[in-house]
Formats: C-alpha cells, sequence, structure tokens
C-alpha cells in the first residue's frame, strides 16, 4: 500500500539539545515548539515484496549515504513493529532548504513516520506516532502535532511523545525567518547532542530549561507575548553558550547571524515587537504579532546578507493526504 503524509518544520522556544539515551532519542530536558504553516514535507512510502533493497529519494535525487543509512534504520524499526521485512520506495520533498537548521529533519522524519505506518498497515494513535518519529529525529516528536506543541522527557520510550497544549487558532503568532545561508551545516545536530554535556554549563543549562518551560507554556496559554518573547531569546543563547562551549566546541552563527540579530533588539528599542530564535544553523526565526509582521519583513530583508525572508504562522499536524509523489 501506498501512503502520502505532509508534516510542517517546527521552531522551539525551548529547545532540545542532548540525550539521555541517544539510540533511542530520550532527550535530557523536555521542550516546547511552534509547528509551522509554511515549511513542509511531503513524504510518499510504498512497501514492495519485489524490491531488493530500499530506495529512497529526497528532493528528486537518491539520498546520500549518512541520510540513507537513517532512513533505513528507521524504515527497519517501524518494519520491525509490523512484523514485516519489504523494502520500501521513499519520496521525500521540501519546500525549503534541508541541512541550514530549518528543521526540515523534524517535518520530514514526521512526515515519513506517518506515512510508513499507514503503508505498513499500522493505526498508531497520536502518542506512538509522535514517539516513533522521536526515534527518527528528536524534534519530529513535536511535528506530528500542530500548533503550540510540549515534548515531554521521559526514561521509556513509550512515555515521550509531543502533545499540542493550545491549537495553531489559539494565538497567531508569525515567525519571520531571515535567511543568511542556505548551505548545509557540517557538523549535524545528531553530532550537536552527543558534545552538549562536554560544555561545562550544560547542568545550568538543564536547570535553566526546567525553569523556564512552564513559564513558556503560561506565557503562551495567557497570549504574553513579551514574556514569550524574552524568554526565547534566553533560551536561545543559552542554547549557543552550550553549543560553543562544548568540547569541541560547534559555532553555527555567521556574520549576517550576528546582524539580524542586533537588527532585531535595534527595531525593538524603535517599538517593534521583535524577538530572535535560532536553531541548530545560521538562520535567525524573529517572532512577532501581525500587526507588526509586514514592518518586520520589511526591514529584516534590508539588513546586509539576508537572502530572503519567509513568513510562517502556526500551523496543522501532520496529515495524509491523496496527492503521492510517485
Ligand atoms: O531533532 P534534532 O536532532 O534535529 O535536534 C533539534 C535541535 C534544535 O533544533 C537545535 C532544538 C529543537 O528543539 O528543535
Amino acid at each position: 500500500m501506498k501512503a502520502t503524509a505532509v508534516a510542517g518544520a517546527n521552531i522551539a522556544l525551548i529547545k532540545y539539545w542532548g540525550n539521555r539515551d541517544e539510540a533511542l532519542r530520550l532527550p535530557m530536558n523536555s521542550s516546547l515548539s511552534i509547528t509551522l504553516d509554511t515549511l513542509l514535507s511531503t513524504s510518499t512510502v510504498m512497501f514492495d515484496g519485489d524490491l531488493e533493497e530500499d530506495e529512497i529519494s529526497i528532493d528528486g535525487t537518491p539520498a546520500e549515504a549518512a541520510v540513507r543509512s537513517r532512513v533505513v534504520e528507521h524504515l527497519d524499526r517501524l518494519r520491525r513493529w509490523a512484523g514485516s521485512e519489504e523494502r520500501a520506495r521513499v519520496a521525500s520533498y521540501n519546500n525549503f532548504p534541508r541541512g541550514a537548521g530549518l528543521a526540515a529533519s523534524a517535518s520530514g522524519f514526521a512526515a515519513l513516520t506517518a506515512a510508513a505506518t499507514r503503508a505498513l498497515g499500522l493505526s498508531p494513535d497520536e502518542r506512538e506516532l509522535s514517539s516513533w518519529a522521536r526515534t527518527g529525529s528528536g524534534s519530529a516528536a513535536r511535528s506530528i502535532l500542530g500548533g503550540y506543541v510540549e515534548w515531554r522527557a521521559a526514561d521509556r520510550h513509550p512515555d515521550s511523545y509531543a502533545e499540542q497544549i493550545a491549537p495553531p487558532e489559539h494565538w497567531e503568532l508569525l515567525d519571520c525567518i531571515a535567511i543568511v545561508s542556505t548551505v548545509p551545516k557540517s557538523v549535524s545536530s545528531a553530532e550537536g547532542h552527543r558534545l552538549a554535556p562536554t560544555s561545562p554549563l550544560y547542568r545550568a543549562r538543564l536547570a535553566q530549561v526546567e525553569a523556564a518551560l512552564p513559564q513558556m507554556r503560561q506565557a503562551i496559554l495567557e497570549r504574553d507575548f513579551q514574556r514569550l518573547g524574552e524568554l526565547a531569546e534566553a533560551e536561545a543563547l543559552s542554547l549557543h553558550a552550550i553549543m560553543w562551549t562544548s568540547r569541541p566546541s560547534l559555532m553555527y552563527w555567521m556574520p549576517e547571524t550576528v546582524r539580524v540579530l542586533a537588527a532585531v533588539r535595534e527595531r525593538r528599542r524603535e517599538g517593534l515587537s521583535a524577538y530572535f530564535t535560532l536553531d541548530a544553523g545560521p538562520n535567525v526565526h524573529v517572532l512577532t504579532t501581525p500587526e507588526h509582521g509586514e514592518q518586520v519583513s520589511r526591514r529584516l530583508a534590508q539588513v546586509e546578507g539576508v537572502q530572503q525572508v519567509k513568513v510562517a504562522r502556526p500551523g496543522p499536524g501532520v496529515h495524509l493526504v491523496e496527492q503521492h509523489l510517485f
């Protein structure tokens, strides 16, 4: 059977960085994100007893070795669950650049998990789907759900899944993404998670996150934008402090990144409601409210080195569609 699913990328407001169990991608800390409506991955999966090996294409070309083996490992886990040995044909398509810290692995593995489980004849509930997506890429657990989403850290595979804390229509925030590079990063986030505990600041970060997460949840439920923004900026800087102080050190920022961060703070002093956050890459997500969206996008586009500004809003969770990629 063939199945196709679409999932949105997500931007973490409280970040996942570091695993308690690397193989199962059980995170050290809980995290919280917004699933985005315009950064989408589509995945079509078909299992076929006549295939000798998995055939995996991404954005129209055969997947490179590292990506291929990660997808095959994920298919193997789902095959074991379903008791199937059939190989699969998989096509994935992203409408935004991969590997540049825009969470293509979150939307990609969320879409792949939903399509593959359906194609295997499994009927997981949302929690199971989220836990299984997590084993492909941690942050994919959150892209299963729409809107505002929290992923709980836990010690056992079935207990670490994401849940919606508020639907997309609860609060129409804007994420204006200033793209300064679309070159895939040279150090994967998988490697970053491994390095996290080597930072002398890591324990302090875990304590900080534990305090910040309930505050962020409350800021969302109360639609308190200033609170959300202040917490999001502090959190992003804490994440990058861990990266810089890991051994070896990781640095995802580019000179253009710093220009955007400075511009956001400058615009804020002028009265615009805008706060930044960044994942594992040089591109900057600028959170704002609908009334300031147009001005924020325009001002970001004027910053030297910004190639493009993509605007996203809270969007739906993963869903099956009838339009297959092959
Ligand atoms: O899911 P991964 O392994 O690509 O890790 C994502 C890590 C961050 O994007 C930096 C943070 C997050 O919670 O999304």
